[in-house]
Order: C-alpha cells, then sequence, then structure tokens
C-alpha cells in the first residue's frame, strides 16, 4: 500500500513531457536546455549535487576500471563532468573522445578542460558518428533520461562497442529523486528492472550495479549506475 503510495506519488511529481513527444521534438528541447542558462549552470549543479567529485571517487578506486581501455568514447559528454576524471585516470595513452548534441555544452567543456585532449565533437547517441566495434569503453553519464526511448541510445553504444567491451551507464531512476530530477531537468526516469531487461535484450549485460557511497546505497540515491560489458 504504501509503496503503491509512493509510486503513485513519483509519478505525480515526474514530468511526463520526454515521454509523450517525438524524437525532433525531443532534440529541439535538448538543445533549448543546454544551449541555454541551465547548460550553464551545469557544471556548478553537478559540484554541488556532488555527482562530480563522487564520480571522481568511483574511477579513482577503479569501481570501474578504466586501466587497458585505450580507445573511450564519453557519449553526452556536458561540461565535461565525466571526461575530467577519466583524462586523470584513463591509461595515458587511451585515445578519449567526448560527443555531445549541443555544440554549446562541447565548447564549455572545452574551457573547462583546456588542453586538446580529448576530442570533442557535436553527435547524437541515436546516430553515433563512429563504426562498429571501435571503443573499449563507453561511459554515458545522464543522458539516456532525455530520450523518448532509450532503446535507440543502448543499442548505438553496443553497436559501437567492441564485443567485451565495457559501459558505464548512470540514469536517473524512478524514485522520489529522480521524479524530481525528471521535474527540473525536463527528463524521465527509468526503472531498473525494466532497463536492466532492455540492455539484456541489446546484447548488453549488467555486470555490477555501482552505488558512489554506502549511504547512497541504503537510500537508493545517485540514480542507477551500472558497469555494463557487451556480449562477445
Ligand atoms: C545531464 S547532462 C550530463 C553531462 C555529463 N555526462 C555528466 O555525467 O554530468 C546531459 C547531456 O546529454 C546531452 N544530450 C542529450 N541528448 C543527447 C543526444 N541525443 N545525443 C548526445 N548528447 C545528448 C545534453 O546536451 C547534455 O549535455
Amino acid at each position: 500500500m504504501l509503496v503503491r503510495g509512493g509510486r503513485l506519488l513519483n509519478r505525480l511529481v515526474e514530468n511526463d513531457f520526454i515521454r509523450r513527444v517525438s524524437f525532433e521534438t525531443y532534440r529541439d528541447k535538448v538543445r533549448d536546455v543546454y544551449d541555454g542558462p541551465q547548460g550553464a549552470i551545469l557544471a556548478t549543479c553537478s559540484k554541488l549535487s556532488l555527482h562530480e567529485p563522487l564520480m571522481e571517487r568511483l574511477l579513482r578506486d577503479h569501481k570501474f576500471d578504466l586501466r587497458g581501455a585505450k580507445t573511450i568514447l564519453d557519449v553526452g559528454s556536458g561540461a565535461g563532468q565525466i571526461l575530467k576524471h577519466l583524462m586523470r585516470f584513463a591509461d595515458r595513452d587511451a585515445c578519449i573522445t567526448g560527443i555531445d548534441l549541443s555544440h554549446k555544452m562541447l565548447l564549455r567543456a572545452r574551457q573547462r578542460l583546456r588542453g586538446r585532449r580529448p576530442q570533442l565533437s557535436v553527435g547524437d547517441i541515436t546516430q553515433l558518428p563512429f563504426a562498429d566495434d571501435t571503443f573499449d569503453c563507453v561511459t554515458c553519464g545522464y543522458v539516456i533520461e532525455h530520450l523518448p526511448d532509450a532503446r535507440h541510445g543502448l543499442a548505438e553504444m553496443a553497436r559501437v562497442l567492441r564485443p567485451g567491451g565495457r559501459m558505464l551507464l548512470l540514469t536517473s531512476e524512478d524514485n522520489f529523486g529522480g521524479a524530481w530530477t525528471s521535474r527540473l531537468w525536463r527528463c524521465r526516469t527509468y526503472n531498473r528492472r525494466e532497463l536492466f531487461k532492455l540492455c539484456h535484450d541489446l546484447g548488453l549485460d549488467w555486470r555490477r550495479e555501482l552505488w558512489f557511497s554506502p549511504v547512497h546505497k541504503v537510500l537508493r540515491a545517485g540514480g542507477i549506475c551500472v558497469e555494463i560489458e557487451r556480449r562477445g
């Protein structure tokens, strides 16, 4: 009874815009949001919500192990929140590429990251401009919640990941915290079991569910964070 009430409340709070629109409308909406003032404060929000420092810990402590990955793609790089850590914790000779739908976000990432590494380009998660089996590793933080349907993005990431390659996927979960995130950023949330099944059907096997800290695990906070392997 209590659980059902909670789910209903989450559904009422959650913004359902993205579940109703076409892919074209969704792309316009993403550019509207991220090219504008919300995109400008994204990096600060990531610091305040501790997403950026917690992500650093996850990679620094090898909870998601980047060692040995020579080609790494970060999808939906935003202000470079994950790229920044990839540059520090990936192998020195790793080739790191970032891609985002918003040109403005890539400019912000470039300013924040300085230097020429990594390579950045405009691109869409549903039509990645790379050949099959290109990457040893793909990271994708808080992007698929912007898609009306995750299938297209996940299928593309599976395609460019080599068999046996690993993915770090983070997204908003269908709980109270996720519902508020969805309201703030006009995105959607995912149910953990449904996302697991969707990945499995696309040849993406969940290896480990990760948590930023034991507190996050107890409170089910921070969203879905999972290490995935592409089936060989
Ligand atoms: C919440 S930010 C995430 C930034 C960063 N990955 C992180 O972990 O904080 C979402 C980013 O995804 C990008 N994005 C949304 N839809 C996309 C798509 N179809 N293809 C590529 N990037 C997309 C947005 O432009 C935005 O920069």
